[in-house]
C-alpha cells in the first residue's frame, strides 16, 4: 500500500503520516528532508537564498547528508525558507524524484510506504493507493510553529513565524513547478479544529472502508 500526503506547513502531515506509518507497518519518508537537507548544505557553504542559482543547487543533491534529516538542526525557519526556495526550481526537484520513487516501491518489508510532502500524490506517486492534502487557516498553522519551534529551544516570535509562513506558502503555491495543490483524487482534510487523533480517525476510516482486507 502507498500513500501519499501531501499539505502546508504546520499542517499536521508529518504528525498523520508518522502515525499512518506506525498503523498499518509501512516505512515513512518525509521528503520535507530532503529539501532541508539540502538547504542546510547550502546555507553551510556560504550560499544565501539571494545568491544560490539553480545548477549550484541542483548540483549539490548529490552531495547531501542524509544523516542530518534526523538532526534539529534541520528544523530551523532559515532553513524551510531556504528549502522552499531551492524546492522551486525544476532541476533540484528533478534530482529527487528517483530516490523518492525507490523508496515507496523498495521498502524493506514490501508492505509499503507512507511519504509527505508537497507534490507526493501530483507528481512523484500519481498512482498512489490513497492520496490526502492535509491544509489549515495560516493563523492557526503559525501558532503550531512557533509552539514547536519554542518546545525545541529556539527562540520564535509568532509574528515572526507567520509572516515566515506566508512567504513560504506563497512560494510553494505559486513556483511553476510542482506547486503545492491538492491532487484531483486526494481526500483534503482541513485540521484548523481537528486534534492529531481526529486527523487519524477520518484517514483511517477513510482507508480501511476502501481497502480489499487482504491487503492490509
Ligand atoms: O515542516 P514543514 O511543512 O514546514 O516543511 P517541510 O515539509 O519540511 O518542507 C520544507 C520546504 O520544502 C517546503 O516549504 C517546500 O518548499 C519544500 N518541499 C517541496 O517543495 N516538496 C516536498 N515534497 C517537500 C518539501
Amino acid at each position: 500500500m502507498i500513500i501519499a500526503v501531501d499539505g502546508s506547513a504546520a499542517s499536521g502531515k508529518g504528525t498523520l503520516a508518522k502515525r499512518l506509518a506506525a498503523h498499518y507497518d509501512l516505512a515513512h519518508l518525509d521528503t520535507g528532508a530532503l529539501y532541508r537537507c539540502l538547504a542546510l548544505h547550502l546555507i553551510t557553504e556560504g550560499r544565501t537564498a539571494t545568491n544560490v542559482t539553480e545548477s549550484e543547487a541542483a548540483g549539490a543533491v548529490g552531495s547531501i547528508d542524509l544523516l542530518m534529516a534526523g538532526s534539529a538542526a534541520i528544523r530551523t525557519d532559515a532553513v524551510a525558507g531556504m528549502a522552499s526556495v531551492v524546492a522551486a526550481m525544476p532541476a533540484v526537484r528533478q534530482n529527487f524524484v528517483s530516490l523518492q520513487r525507490q523508496f515507496a516501491t523498495q521498502t524493506p518489508n514490501r508492505r509499503g510506504a507512507v511519504l509527505d510532502g508537497r507534490d507526493i500524490g501530483s507528481v512523484i506517486l500519481p498512482d498512489a493507493d490513497f492520496k490526502f492534502f492535509i491544509d489549515a487557516d495560516l493563523e492557526e498553522r503559525a501558532r503550531r510553529r512557533t509552539k514547536e519551534l519554542q518546545e525545541s529551544g529556539q527562540s520564535a516570535m509568532f509574528r515572526d513565524v507567520f509572516e515566515d509562513m506566508q512567504d513560504r506558502d506563497r512560494r510553494d503555491r505559486e513556483r511553476s513547478e510542482a506547486p503545492l495543490k491538492a491532487a484531483e483524487d486526494a481526500l483534503v482534510i482541513d485540521t484548523t479544529r481537528l486534534d492529531a487523533d481526529s486527523v487519524f480517525a477520518v484517514a483511517t476510516s477513510h482507508i480501511d472502508g476502501n481497502t480489499n482486507p487482504k491487503r492490509r
